[in-house]
């Protein structure tokens, strides 16, 4: 994209839109976060957005959606079956990613359902470079398992490589050796591994796989979710690509696997998702399941509204002012924290900030959840919701194990053109402050944990009264300021 200079040399993002609709937001005091942490089981997932002020929870379904989004949905076409809404959503995929054939499903964790349960049997383990908690969640409910497959590159906080979420090739051809092919029904890759840092991988990277899934005969799986940003990143890092535009980078990563499916929450600014591919064959294996699980093969379990709103979303994935506008602002304050010496995953990824909790909360144990702390240490001090990404996020094994996170990560997610660069200063501020006393949070331990997806909705509570001196060092340090 062209670069915009600032007179004086400084690294500023420069906003290319405007907003003419707003939401009033809410600082409330800090007793009441206190109060409002205690209701949420310590789990930012439980809080209630009245009590948020700058919600940093998940770019899943938040983006900002643009003018010709909202006023799509105002001519959306209500029908069960051959409504005009889909035959323009159906119009828009085969523009933006592609591919032929197009299953619209509610959201991308129904399309990994639809998706384990055609492929996924007992014993079958699927590659992938690195799981995302629902799409582990499937498959392990089918009865497969999941082979991680990064090269040690991407497991460092501190990193210039390009490209961390790359699949580590030789472990690849490894594993397919050990397992044989035919237990492998699938590989997957995900555009910008979510649940370390939100880090790309090259197209190369993506042809390297295309040609060892060809060679065992393995059909090849794109999690698209994150592929725009991934795709921005692509044409700022790989020489190939530096001129591409950002259609043409997409069409190169769908192009080169068999199903792609996405979650439109993140994607195209909307709701919904869908599972897409040329193959004749593919389409016919999952079509029977869209009608069970989802909805008519019209609908999928979308409202017509939300099918306008997200063909207008994938178009919009092919501009570049729209999709450069959340990682600059992550690079932003990732360079920001970095001068300060805060641990944060680097380089600057996508989809959001990824603090290091194993170096800043150093202290706190890991079965203490040290991220889970750090999420709920920073709600209290700020009214900042992020996402705890470390060992709650992760499920127990098949023999009710606890499993430790490769990263202990708290994740401030920074949605598509939602903050103001005052926010951003803001986070900024309370992250400096919150590492400078960080000795003052301590753990938190589980009092309900549910089977399934624990993070949702479990429970916690601290291991000592920790939140209540942090409180009064905050209070001492800020007096009466929210
Ligand atoms: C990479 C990735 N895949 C799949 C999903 C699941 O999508 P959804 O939340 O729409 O079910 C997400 C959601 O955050 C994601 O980030």
């Amino acid at each position: 994209m062209q670069e915009i200079k600032f007179y004086k040399g400084e690294n500023i993002p420069l906003e290319l839109h405007k907003v003419r609709v707003v939401q009033k937001l809410h600082l409330v005091p800090i007793e009441r976060r206190l109060e409002a942490l205690q209701e949420g089981g310590y789990n930012t997932f439980r809080l209630n957005t009245k009590d948020v002020f700058l919600d940093m929870l998940t770019d899943s379904g938040t983006n900002a959606m643009s003018d010709n989004q909202v006023a799509a949905m105002m001519q959306a076409d209500d029908a069960y079956a051959g409504s005009q809404s889909f035959y323009r959503l159906l119009k828009a995929v085969q523009d933006v990613l592609g591919k032929q054939y197009y299953l619209p499903v509610h959201q991308g964790r129904a399309a990994e359902n639809i998706i384990s349960n055609a492929y996924v049997k007992n014993g079958s383990i699927i590659p992938m470079n690195y799981h995302f908690t629902t799409a582990m969640a499937h498959i392990t409910q089918y009865g497969g398992k999941i082979a991680e497959l990064l090269y040690d590159e991407a497991y460092k906080v501190d990193s210039s490589h390009p490209f961390k979420g790359n699949m580590n090739l030789e472990k690849l051809e490894e594993i397919i050796q050990i397992h044989g092919a035919k237990n492998i029904p699938f590989i997957r890759m995900e555009a910008s591994t979510n649940l370390i840092g939100g880090q790309p991988f090259s197209v190369q990277n993506l042809r390297d796989v295309r040609a060892i899934a060809d060679k065992y005969k393995i059909r090849l799986v794109l999690d698209a979710s994150l592929i725009g940003e991934n795709a921005y990143l692509v044409k700022e890092r790989e020489e190939e690509f530096k001129d591409a535009s950002l259609g043409d980078i997409m069409k190169s990563m769908t192009g080169l696997a068999d199903l792609v499916y996405f979650s439109a929450r993140k994607l195209s600014s909307s709701r919904g998702g869908g599972i897409c591919t040329d193959s004749d064959e593919i389409y016919h294996e999952l079509e029977a399941l869209v009608p069970l699980f989802e909805g008519f093969l019209t609908y999928g379990g979308m409202s017509v509204r939300e099918m306008e709103a997200m063909a207008v979303g994938l178009y919009e994935t092919l501009d570049e002012t729209i999709i450069c506008q959340s990682p600059n602002y992550i690079k932003y304050l990732v360079n920001a924290l970095d001068a300060k010496g805060i641990p944060v995953i680097k380089p600057a990824g996508v989809l959001g900030v990824h603090l290091d909790a194993m170096q800043i909360c150093a202290h706190i144990p890991q079965k203490q959840y040290p991220a889970g702390s750090l999420a709920a240490a920073l709600f209290l001090i700020s009214g900042i919701r992020g996402m705890e990404r470390g060992s709650i996020s992760n499920q127990r094994d098949e023999y009710g194990n606890e499993t430790y996170a490769d990263m202990e990560l708290l994740r401030l997610a920074i949605p598509r053109r939602v903050f103001t660069l005052s926010q951003i200063k803001y986070v900024e501020d309370r992250v400096n402050w919150l590492y400078d006393n960080r000795e003052l949070i301590g753990g938190l331990r589980f009092v309900y944990e549910p089977p399934v997806l624990r993070f949702f909705m479990g429970g916690l509570e601290p291991v000592n009264d920790w939140p209540q001196r942090l409180m009064a060092k905050f209070k001492e340090d800020f007096g009466e300021s929210l």
